[in-house]
């Protein structure tokens, strides 16, 4: 089957335990990469038997890491910084060895101490021979493993290294990869559409200067990639931005905030949801010189009006979609996006704080999210929250698709009650 190049953006730890299947690895690190993912390689001392860090280096266009407390790779990149930077740890090949110190919680090297250490989701692809895989210390293993919610994928039947057949064959890197990019497709928007609007705006002040702000859209689009891997379909509306657009999105650029009004407005009738990650210019210039300024007086006044407040018209609208606002703040963070969510009458919003190293134009951001249970008037709104710490804007973006959809669909289901008591009332 052709892969879109579906793991764009996603990091991916591989770790090579010893076993002759390491070989394979070596091929599935150039397939991961081929599909946009970012690969960083932890072999352990038995994986450095079979295969060279030098091959794996070569491939993965990264230092391999191989030591727990080797002193040049701790000051770098060390084993929590590997940790968190992972958004999955692939183990594969994983040995009948690495599997039981997996099952028993050990921390002796450095891919056992990662495994414990990460929130990211584990997956192993077993290899080893056939009767070392049915042994049943092995098989309560992965047991308890399953037990974990460690994923398992494989192992394949066929002919084995040593020259036995049975169960026991890491999967090939095509079956890998397809697995791999399973994980991040979670299904939980499948049917819905989405609108979502992304970076800054312009709003001209003469035909070579204009009004900005340091949004790089980054936010933006991880929510996009975010809600097509969850199987929405998606229109994103940005304004410009450094970055492509995701695969699989209907995307639309603007300049100015009167353009991205005109574009969600067009797009809305029919999404399930709006987000409004875009740092839309709050104001524009009431008239926008014909001519360059010219800099002939010490002080120049530019009369600035509001522009459209695109948000809080869509959560006005009589069939809005489920609406999610972003606030950015400087201060005073939770009650100004508290306030935010009450006085747009939005369903949610995602507050996070911008300054210094934080949310506009860095790579990772933390995110406070207020959300309105169930089915509540306005004025009585009662709040879940959740927060988001730190992380890397591609997975903060998945964690809040995941909250938009369990809240989506608890709003959806409170709806449909309310109906049906309604028309119980009628009869
Ligand atoms: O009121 P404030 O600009 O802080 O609100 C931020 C939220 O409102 C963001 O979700 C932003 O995308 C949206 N917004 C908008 N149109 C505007 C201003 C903000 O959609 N003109």
């Amino acid at each position: 089957m052709m892969l879109m190049k579906n793991l764009s953006n996603k990091r991916i730890l591989l770790g090579v335990t010893g076993g002759i299947a390491a070989y394979k690895s070596a091929e599935l690190v150039r397939r991961l990469r081929d599909q946009g993912a970012e690969v960083r390689v932890v072999m352990t001392r038995g994986a450095c038997e079979f295969i060279t860090p030098l091959t794996m280096q070569a491939l993965s266009g990264r230092a391999v890491h191989t030591e727990l407390l080797d002193h040049a790779s701790e000051s770098g990149m060390g084993h929590i910084e590997l940790a968190r930077w992972s958004d999955i740890v692939l183990v594969a090949p994983a040995s009948a060895n690495f599997i039981a110190r997996l099952a028993h919680g050990l921390a002796d090297d450095l891919l056992s101490t990662l495994c414990l250490a990460t929130t990211a989701p584990v997956v192993i692809a077993p290899a080893m021979n056939q009767q070392m895989w049915t042994n049943s210390a092995t098989q309560e293993n992965i047991e308890t493993l399953g037990r974990r919610s460690i994923k398992i994928i494989g192992p394949a039947e066929g002919a084995q290294a040593c020259g036995e057949i049975g169960p026991g064959r890491m999967l090939e890197p095509e079956q890998l990869l397809q697995e791999t990019a399973q994980i991040f497709s979670t299904g939980l928007l499948t049917d819905l559409k989405l609108t979502v609007t992304a970076g800054p705006t312009r709003e001209a002040i003469d035909p070579v200067r204009y009004i900005t702000n340091h949004s790089s859209g980054r936010m933006g689009y991880a929510v996009a990639r975010a809600a097509v891997e969850a199987g929405a379909s998606v229109t994103l509306i940005s304004g410009p931005v450094a970055i492509d657009p995701p695969h699989r999105v209907r995307h639309i650029s603007v300049d100015t905030a009167d353009q991205m009004r005109d574009a969600v407005m067009l797009d809305i009738a029919d999404s399930d949801i709006f987000i409004a990650a875009a740092a839309v210019a709050d104001y524009r210039c009431a008239d926008v010189a014909e001519q360059k300024i010219k800099k002939n007086s010490d002080d120049l006044n530019l009369v600035l009006q509001k522009t459209p407040d695109i948000l809080a018209e869509v959560a006005r609208l009589s069939r809005a979609p489920f609406t999610v606002g972003f606030a950015a703040e400087t201060e005073n963070l939770l009650v100004n996006a508290q306030l935010k969510l009450k006085n747009k009458n939005l369903d949610m919003i995602a507050a996070n704080l911008v300054g210094e190293g934080l949310g506009f134009n860095v790579d990772e951001n933390a995110l406070q999210i207020f959300w309105v249970v169930g089915n509540q008037t306005q004025g009585n709104q009662i709040l879940g929250n959740q927060t988001l710490e730190k992380a890397p804007k591609e997975r903060l973006a998945r964690q809040l698709i995941q909250i938009i959809a369990n809240c989506y669909y608890e709003k959806k289901s409170a709806q449909e009650n309310t109906i049906q008591e309604n028309t119980t009332q009628v009869h």
